[in-house]
């Protein structure tokens, strides 16, 4: 019997988690997203096409990998239909090679109502999305929310009109103002569509949890696309300024109904640098040149909402938390070509809080205000890396980094990214 590989983000998301997604799916038979939804966005280049993906995991893009959306994604049927759309036009075969987990939540056009004005009214944002993420979790845990299965189900058009009516109600009192609620109203329609999405989707949904079991049961090669990531996670990240699922290994499981048996390896990502969309604290945060320099040259522009992102040096005190949190084997450094272009390296190896110096990351937002990060600097100006072709092939300095980043962290780096495409990457056979 295999073992599922798992990905997971270690800072707050978007460190190439679809990259390296890619590079196991050549290799997988299944692909599948355990948390969050739409929130999303896995960037893959192959052959100069630019893959945005949101919702169907980046390893169907192999071409012979199943992408499968586990019953821990909140699913929003346009954004997926588009996904469809757009890989059916790139020559891939969606129909054979993508599986809906009966149990996946769906998003409702009241979620990103709601969304946006639950944020109208906060004081302190947290720069959601906008995607409906929060909402949608919020309906679940209430046990209100419409899962897949429940567009097939004869009183679907019951539940969805008690719902919507209800939740209509909550929208005026939050943002009484907002004349997109009108569009609401009209009942009829928002049936209607509903009823074109289950009709369109009908032939991908099923029981995702046993067709997962037994693939790991004939050996199948499983690998599960993180979303997210683990200082984003709704318990173990920097709440309130956190998304609304567990991005981290306990989501992977209970979003896909894989067990604690069944993983593997546990592969953490991160750039060479960090990044950060949206509000909350970022210790490493460069608010000045330096880190208008790494956003251009890592082109630090989100995925899904086009925001710049904020950015700064790596932050090994919040790896070392993500590592213990998620129980990392290994690691992918992503941008090393991007940080390689600095003379001089920051890396956070401590916390001062006030004289007090530590190595543990806390998600208490007092502390995390506190803190001001202890650097240790490390050569750059690594040169052209995109003829390097193993790790021994890159230049000294690069090699150092990499190497300071796994005494400190005490887990190996399996993969290291030199450039955005997908053959910009070097595997390190070696380690597992
Ligand atoms: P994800 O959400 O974790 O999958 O990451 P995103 O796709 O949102 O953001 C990562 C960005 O970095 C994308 O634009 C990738 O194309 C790019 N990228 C990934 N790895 C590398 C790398 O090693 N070097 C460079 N230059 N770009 C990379
Ligand atoms: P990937 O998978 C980066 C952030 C949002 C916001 C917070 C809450 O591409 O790494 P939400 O809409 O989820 O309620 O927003 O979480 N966020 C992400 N940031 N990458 C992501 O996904 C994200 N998904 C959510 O910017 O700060
Ligand atoms: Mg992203």
């Amino acid at each position: 019997m295999s073992k599922a590989d798992v990905v997971i983000g270690c800072f707050y998301g978007d460190e190439g988690k679809g990259k390296v997604i890619d590079y196991l799916a050549a290799d997988a038979d299944i692909a599948v997203r355990a948390t969050g939804g739409d929130n999303a966005g896995h960037t893959i280049r192959v052959d100069d096409v630019k893959y945005a993906m949101h919702l169907i995991p980046s390893g169907i893009l192999s071409g012979h990998t199943i992408g499968v959306i586990g019953n821990g994604v909140v699913l929003n049927p346009a954004v997926l239909l588009e996904e469809i759309a757009n890989l059916k036009a790139h020559g891939y075969d969606v129909e054979h090679y993508l599986k809906i987990s009966e149990k996946a939540h769906v998003i409702l056009p009241y979620h990103q109502l709601m969304d946006a004005a639950l944020e109208k009214r906060r004081s302190a944002k947290i720069g959601t999305t906008g995607k409906g993420i929060g909402p949608a979790y919020c309906d679940k845990y209430e046990r209100s929310g419409l899962r897949m299965e429940d567009l097939y189900a004869p009183d679907f058009a019951d539940k969805l009109r008690r719902l919507t009516e209800s939740r209509l109600e909550l929208l005026k009192f939050y943002d009484p103002e907002n004349p997109a609620f009108d569009g609401l109203l009209d009942f009829d329609r928002l049936l209607e569509i509903y009823n074109g999405y289950a009709k369109e989707l009908s032939g991908y949904v099923c029981d995702t949890l046993t067709f997962l079991h037994k693939a790991l049961e004939q050996d199948k090669k499983i690998v599960v696309e993180g979303a997210q990531a683990t200082l984003l996670d709704i318990d173990f990240g920097s709440y309130p300024f956190v998304t609304s699922s567990n991005p981290t290994i306990g989501g992977i499981l209970t979003g896909t109904g894989l067990s604690a048996a069944d993983i593997g390896n546990v592969y953490g990502v991160i750039k060479a640098y960090s990044s950060r969309v949206g509000e909350g604290p970022y210790v490493t945060e460069l608010l000045d040149a330096t880190g208008d320099r790494i956003r251009e040259l890592g082109h630090e522009y989100g995925t899904t909402t086009g925001r710049p992102r904020r950015c700064g040096w790596l932050d090994l005190v919040a790896l070392k938390y993500a590592r213990r949190v998620n129980g990392l084997t290994a690691l992918s450094v992503n941008h090393l070509d991007t940080i390689g272009r600095f003379d001089r390296i920051q890396v956070c190896v401590a916390y001062d809080c006030d004289g007090e110096v530590t190595e543990d990351f806390s998600t208490n937002l007092k502390l995390l205000g506190r803190a001001k990060p202890v650097y240790r600097e490390l050569a750059g100006n690594f040169g052209d890396l995109s003829g390097c072709k193993s790790f021994e092939e890159l230049p000294q300095a690069a090699q150092d980094y990499i190497r300071f980043i796994e005494d400190y962290i005490g887990i190996p780096v399996r993969f290291i990214g030199t450039g955005a495409g997908r053959e910009a990457m070097l595997v390190r056979e070696t380690v597992c």
